[in-house]
This record gives structure tokens, C-alpha cells and sequence, in this order.
């Protein structure tokens, strides 16, 4: 049987279990969050980069992410199997890729935590 861990996405705080090996790709599309993913999940054109902040992890080589970002805890969720809990960070770009889904469940419910999202509540109005 399949061990379960969680997976924890910030900044929204959406948190899913899911069996070893699932790719974090997958673990995000169960909770409504769909990446950025050009490539379709091939591991080529780096869209789909997160931030792993706690938990281990291992991805497969990529030329798309450079050692540097990897140094720093980027990983490609298309090609990083989840074998832990883990924290993920979304790169704000991620975050308004996500926004763009905006008649999903999702995007209301968190709407307040994606950057660049106001209400629209002006103090002047215009009077025809
Ligand atoms: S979806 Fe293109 S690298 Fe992951």
C-alpha cells in the first residue's frame, strides 16, 4: 500500500494528501490549483517551478532550472515526486497564472490571497 503524505501550497494554505510518488503537479490540480504548464509536463519549459520550503525531496534532471535556483530550493513540480510532507511556496507569477482560472471554485474562495486582487469599491462615483 501506498504511503500518504501531505502537501501544504502557500501562499494559500491549501493543504492535500496524496500517495507517494504523485507528482506535485498532480498534488496541486487536487486542490484546484493549476499551474502554469507549457510543456504539458515534460520537464522542458520550466513553467511549472515551485519553492520547496520544508520536506525532502527528489526531482529529475531538467535544463530547464538552472543549479542555481535549485541551490535555493526550486524544483519543477512536474518533475519532483512527492516522498514527504511538504511546504510549497508558489512563485507570484504562479499565483496570478492561477488567477486567470477565475471562474473556478478556487479563485473565489481564496481570491484575497492572490496578489494584485482588489475589490473595486472607488470612494467617487460617477452620476449620469
Ligand atoms: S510543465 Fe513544463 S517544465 Fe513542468
Amino acid at each position: 500500500m501506498n504511503k500518504k503524505y501531505n502537501v501544504k501550497f502557500f501562499p494559500f494554505e491549501s493543504t492535500v494528501s496524496v500517495s507517494s510518488g504523485t507528482s506535485i503537479l498532480d498534488a496541486a490540480r487536487k486542490v484546484d490549483l493549476f499551474l502554469k504548464t507549457t510543456c504539458g509536463g515534460k520537464g522542458t519549459c520550466g513553467d511549472c517551478v515551485v519553492r520547496i520550503i520544508s520536506g525532502t525531496y527528489q526531482s529529475k534532471l531538467s535544463s530547464a532550472l538552472s543549479d542555481e535556483l535549485i541551490r535555493q530550493g526550486y524544483a519543477l513540480a512536474c518533475q519532483t515526486e512527492v516522498n514527504d510532507n511538504l511546504t510549497i511556496q508558489l512563485p507570484q507569477f504562479q499565483e496570478l497564472s492561477i488567477k486567470s482560472v477565475s471562474d473556478s471554485k478556487f479563485f473565489e474562495e481564496h481570491k484575497n490571497k492572490i496578489s494584485g486582487i482588489y475589490e473595486i469599491n472607488p470612494v467617487v462615483k460617477s452620476i449620469s
